[in-house]
């Protein structure tokens, strides 16, 4: 007999997908109590996964949808590209897993498996293309087992939504979770994205699995990150290469290869590129009208951010810094390209750029300025 008594539930158009879900989240947001879960805040979450498969998903891949909640993903996945994914929705939930059978029904789909298990039961059974992990908070511990279970090129997509350690709120609970220091500075989105890249890529060297990140990003309230995996200890010593620290001091970054002296510092951390341009690009060129305004906004700024160095300064500490008002963010970089120095805004906030100018240069031609 259903759980599910329908006035409890809407049904709404996601992108191109019609979706049931509960009532309460539907219209209030997230936050609100429903057995199943469903947050509308997320729609740029599942909007990037759809472009993602658009783009580096090949013709029947077998994608897990792990912790399926309503089912969105996995069932825009296999509305909203024409690969035919093999595609296994899962959630332990008794009540999840019948609104993601009603979803799959709606939509008049065959061929996917819709599940009611534990993902740590369910991962041993079979072998993935792509498994992504969207958990209520930190998806760590379903990362060893995950990985293991992925093919050749794979990839692993994970949503971590525990911001606040991670960025510095809760330093025990980021050293506990994530073996690492956060440091909770005007750079802290950037710094606890790296912390989580560099924890993930760190724990899958011990198996020998080499992690790389082709889109990592901050939005609003969560992190997202897609991986690439490839097999083998010199590509996972590779990666190992890119891990370091980052130190604060007297306003200025800068990456350190050992444990920084200073007070002031996170890590271990990833230091390499979060993204792949090509690939954002190609993205942003997949986006269709159905998606959400957020949705472009991020894929323009993540298509115009620089990749290096692994920091970004902020308007207002430099202003402070230098005892002016605090320039426009677009101002600074106007100024730093003007006079050479490679520069761009960055997704994390509007306040912030990233240069490849070095720290005196820039105090220089900033000082003064309005
Ligand atoms: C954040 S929600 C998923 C949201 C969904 N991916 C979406 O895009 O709307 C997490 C889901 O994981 C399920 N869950 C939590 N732990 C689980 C586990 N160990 N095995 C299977 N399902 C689990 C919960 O029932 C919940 O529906």
């Amino acid at each position: 007999m259903s759980t599910i008594s329908n006035p409890d539930f809407n049904t709404i158009t996601e992108g191109k997908t019609k979706l049931l879900v509960p009532q309460a989240t539907a219209n209030l947001g997230p936050g609100t109590k429903s057995s199943v879960f469903y947050n509308p805040a997320m729609v740029t979450n599942r909007d990037v996964s759809v472009l993602y498969a658009r783009c580096r998903a090949k013709k029947g891949w077998r994608v897990l949808d792990g912790l399926g909640g309503t089912g969105a993903r996995g069932v825009r996945l296999a509305v909203e590209t024409d690969l035919d994914l093999n595609i296994h929705i899962n959630d332990r939930s008794t009540e999840a897993f019948e609104v993601i059978s009603k979803n799959i029904e709606m939509n008049n789909l065959e061929g996917i498996t819709a599940t009611q298990l534990e993902l740590f039961s369910l991962l041993p059974t079979e072998k993935f293309d792509w498994i992504d992990i969207d958990p209520y908070g930190s998806p760590v511990n379903y990362v060893d087992p995950a990985v293991q279970r992925l093919s050749k090129g794979g990839t692993l997509s994970v949503t971590a939504t525990d911001t606040a350690p991670l960025c510095g709120t809760y330093v025990k609970a980021c050293k506990r979770r994530y073996m690492a220091r956060p440091m909770n500075s005007s750079c802290k989105h950037e710094t606890g994205l790296r912390i989580l890249v560099g924890n993930i890529i760190r724990r899958v060297a011990v198996m020998e699995i080499a992690l790389t990140p082709e889109l990592a990003y901050y939005q609003g309230h969560y992190f997202r990150c897609y991986f690439s995996a490839e097999k083998g200890a010199k590509p996972a010593d590779r990666q190992l290469e890119k891990i370091g620290y980052l130190e604060l001091k007297g306003g200025e970054y800068s990456i350190r290869t050992d444990l920084p002296k200073g007070k002031r510092w996170a890590g271990p951390l990833w230091l390499g590129d979060l993204m792949k341009k090509r690939l954002v690009k190609r993205m942003l060129a997949a986006v269709d009208k159905a998606m959400s305004k957020d949705t472009v906004h991020l894929l323009e700024c993540l298509e115009e951010e620089l990749l290096q160095p692994p920091y970004h300064y902020h308007t207002d500490d430099l202003a402070k810094l230098l005892k002016m008002e605090p320039l426009k963010t677009r101002k600074a970089v106007e100024i730093l390209c003007e006079k050479g120095s490679k520069a761009s805004l960055v997704h994390y906030t509007t306040k912030g750029y990233r240069t490849e100018a070095d720290f005196d240069k820039m105090k220089t031609l900033f000082s003064g300025r309005k």
